[in-house]
């Protein structure tokens, strides 16, 4: 038996309103109709409405989109503030929550469980990247609490903590772009490794060696696992410690990678210093979309003068798209 608050037809909308402000709305069942009366599944009494008991079946049509899943549990008004898309990172859903729907977040959560139900966890971002360590507060809203999952991308595996590591998905076709241009032989200095996705998809498609630096403790030890994890065809060095220090130990190498997007430019001169002759330097910022590259561009100059290189630009785009107006970007060029 299912509970269910009646109405007549006339005073339907205002009981409706009621029940969703109070959040009591059941969605797993149909809202009725019998002559002059109208029944709202109920999760909870309600004091001051006619609740009824009733025999009712549970609702088959699967939702469309979370919006869709989600009509009739939050206010009509507030259902164009659901997001529309959120990170995939292996089975954990990453979610966006606006403050006027933080009340919602547990119905959130449980709608993308019913709607994607490959997903085990659902987490809202409770704070921005931040810290050396690039990470983001994150808070289980949804499913089994836990912040660990294996994420797959170019054929390689990966363990992430997406509470205690920086992981993105979305620099997946990023990883690839570098990977594809990687000659078999290349020794590259992989600066602010992470988990190692940028290093990993390069090894299980080149022949290479490539020098996996990172300082996060936790980012580190997941690398070295995730390296074990993985038939590679390339081999990966993981070196714990700050670039500045781990870089002066490692050889000159054909290429730089430098996904460091905030603060990456304080390290241009260890990557200048890095490079042999002709090598290839990918580096990261964040920038206005108004004025995608001149910023990044001064200061690859700036750089290359103190220390009486030669630089060239060989290509410049954005990445993705990072905050309102401000885009990731990634400049490439070749240190003669
Ligand atoms: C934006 S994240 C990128 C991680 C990884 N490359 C990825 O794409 O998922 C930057 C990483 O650099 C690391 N990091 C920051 N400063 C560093 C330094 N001075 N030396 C080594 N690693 C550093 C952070 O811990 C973080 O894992």
């Amino acid at each position: 038996m299912v509970l269910y608050a009646k109405a007549r037809k006339e005073e339907a909308e205002k009981v409706r309103d009621r029940i969703i402000k109070s959040n009591a709305m059941n969605p797993d069942y149909p809202v009725l109709s019998d002559g002059p009366y109208v029944f709202f599944p109920l999760k909870q009494r309600i004091d001051g409405l006619n609740i009824v008991e009733k025999e009712a079946e549970k609702k088959e049509r699967k939702p469309k989109n979370l919006r869709d899943a989600l009509r009739g549990v939050i206010p009509d008004d507030k259902l164009d503030k659901v997001t529309r898309s959120f990170d995939s990172v292996g089975d954990i859903a990453i979610i966006e929550i606006p403050d006027e729907l933080q009340e919602y977040e547990e119905e959130i959560g449980k709608a993308i469980l019913y709607i994607h139900p490959h997903f085990k966890t659902v987490v809202k971002k409770a704070g921005k990247h931040e810290g050396i360590f690039r990470t983001m507060p994150v808070k289980v809203i949804a499913g089994e609490d836990k912040t660990e999952t294996v994420y797959v991308e170019s054929g390689v595996k990966m363990k992430v903590k997406v509470d205690k590591t920086y992981f993105s998905p979305r620099l997946s076709a990023e990883r690839l772009r570098i990977a594809n241009q990687v000659k078999e032989g290349e020794t590259i200095a992989g600066f602010f490794a992470g988990v190692g996705p940028f290093p990993l998809v390069i090894a299980k498609r080149k022949q290479c060696k490539i020098y996996a630096i990172e300082l996060n403790p936790v980012a580190y030890e997941l690398m070295v696992e995730n390296i074990r994890m993985n038939q590679l065809k390339g081999e990966i060095i993981p070196l714990f410690g700050d670039v500045r220090e781990i870089a002066q130990s490692i050889p000159k190498c054909d290429r730089v990678l430098m996904p460091l997007p905030k603060g990456g430019e304080d390290f241009l001169d260890v990557a200048l210093r890095t490079c042999k002759r002709g090598a290839i330097v990918h580096f990261y910022q964040f920038a206005p979309d108004n004025d995608l590259y001149s910023d990044a561009i001064e200061k690859i100059k700036k750089a290359a003068m103190k220390l009486g290189r030669k630089v060239s630009i060989l290509n410049k785009k954005v990445v993705r798209h990072h905050a309102p107006h401000i885009e990731q970007i990634v400049i490439d060029f070749i240190v003669e």
